[in-house]
């Protein structure tokens, strides 16, 4: 199948588009690298437009008449999305609705959307099902979740397949691919820690009197991989009923200070932490139960022990270095 993927040369769209060619499809690049760059598109056709360019897009389509859609595209700072809610709602929504206007001129098949694990906001269930209660805390997920119901809303009269992949915490490399983690500024925790025990400079916890087991936050991380999976599963699923949002997490969690450990002995070097207070807003568990996608697609994590991922984005960040 044909499908254009937006945001292709991000850290998670890059995987994406690598995954759905091996699985024998043809992805089509489309970003308008505004964080990110040229190259992580490799040999795949590449587009460089903006999604507010409706024009733009819908000549993208009829030039490469894609049959699936994979829109990751985005803005991705929960911090930067309170600062700045406006430019939030622009690209997550709007640039998202001038997605769907293209689509209104050439259907595909499948369109499915990068979610978040930020549109249960702070909640005390865990693992948290798709049924839990929506209640983001941030304009990010609040934009996020908005798109989700604009694509499901709209899917029917154009006669599309929607799907919504609510990611929890994606992290490592796949080994062979060249694309891992690069964000700027980097805000997701592993990478982060590499750094600083890398040049030995001291990390911030942000709070160690959570009511978890080590009193440090608890996330579910997925390797980039097995989300790479996922979205070729879901695309791939023709009789899967349109409208659905499926969590991507792996079921277990892992806390800080665990990541910061595996990281420290990867590294084989003694991390330095220092304890500083909560960060309003930080759930203290988030972890997802993924049994709708399991038991809809059959998709299954299968790379993403936390010795695989810090053994995976440790790798990546001695190849770039
Ligand atoms: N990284 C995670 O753990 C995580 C978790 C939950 C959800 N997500 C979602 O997954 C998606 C990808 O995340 P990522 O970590 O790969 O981010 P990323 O910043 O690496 O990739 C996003 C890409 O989209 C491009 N882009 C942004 N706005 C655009 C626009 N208007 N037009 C064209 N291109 C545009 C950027 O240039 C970039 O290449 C995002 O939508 C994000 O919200 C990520």
């Amino acid at each position: 199948m044909k499908v254009l993927v937006t945001g292709g040369t991000g850290y998670i769209g890059a995987h994406v588009v690598r995954g759905l060619a091996q699985a024998g499809h043809e992805p089509i690049v489309v970003d308008d690298l505004r964080a990110s760059k040229r190259e992580r598109a490799g040999d795949f056709p590449f587009e460089q437009v903006s999604l507010e360019d409706t024009p733009a897009l819908v000549d993208v389509f009829a030039r490469h008449r894609p049959e699936g859609l994979v829109h990751l595209a985005g803005s991705i700072s929960v911090g930067e999305s309170v600062r700045n809610p406006e430019l939030y709602w622009q690209n997550n929504l709007s640039a998202g609705a001038s997605l769907l206007l293209a689509c209104s001129r050439h259907p595909v098949r499948a369109f499915l959307f990068s979610s978040t694990a930020a549109v249960y906001g702070d909640t005390d269930v865990s693992p948290i099902p798709e049924s839990a209660k929506l209640q983001p805390t941030a304009p990010y997920g609040s934009s996020k979740l908005a798109f989700e119901r604009l694509l499901h809303g709209s899917a029917p009269s154009l006669g599309i397949r929607s799907a919504a992949l609510r990611y929890f915490n994606a992290a490592g490399a796949h080994p062979e691919w060249g694309v891992g983690e690069a964000h700027d500024p980097e805000e997701h925790l592993i990478p982060r820690v590499i750094e600083a025990v890398v040049a030995g400079r001291p990390l911030q916890v942000y709070g160690n009197d959570y009511p978890t087991p080590d009193g440090t936050c608890v996330r579910d991380y997925i390797h980039v991989t097995d989300l790479a999976a996922a979205h070729v599963q879901v695309i791939e699923a023709d009789e899967l009923e349109s409208g659905q949002s499926f969590n991507c997490g792996t079921g277990t969690g892992n806390s800080v200070m665990q990541v910061i450990e595996q990281v420290g002995k990867r590294l084989g070097k003694e991390p330095i932490v220092e304890v500083s207070a909560r960060r309003p807003g930080d759930p203290a568990t988030l972890v997802a139960d993924p049994s709708l996608l399991r038991s809809k697609v059959g998709w299954q994590a299968r790379h993403s022990s936390l010795e695989e991922i810090v053994d995976s984005a440790v790798g990546w960040a001695q190849a770039r270095s």
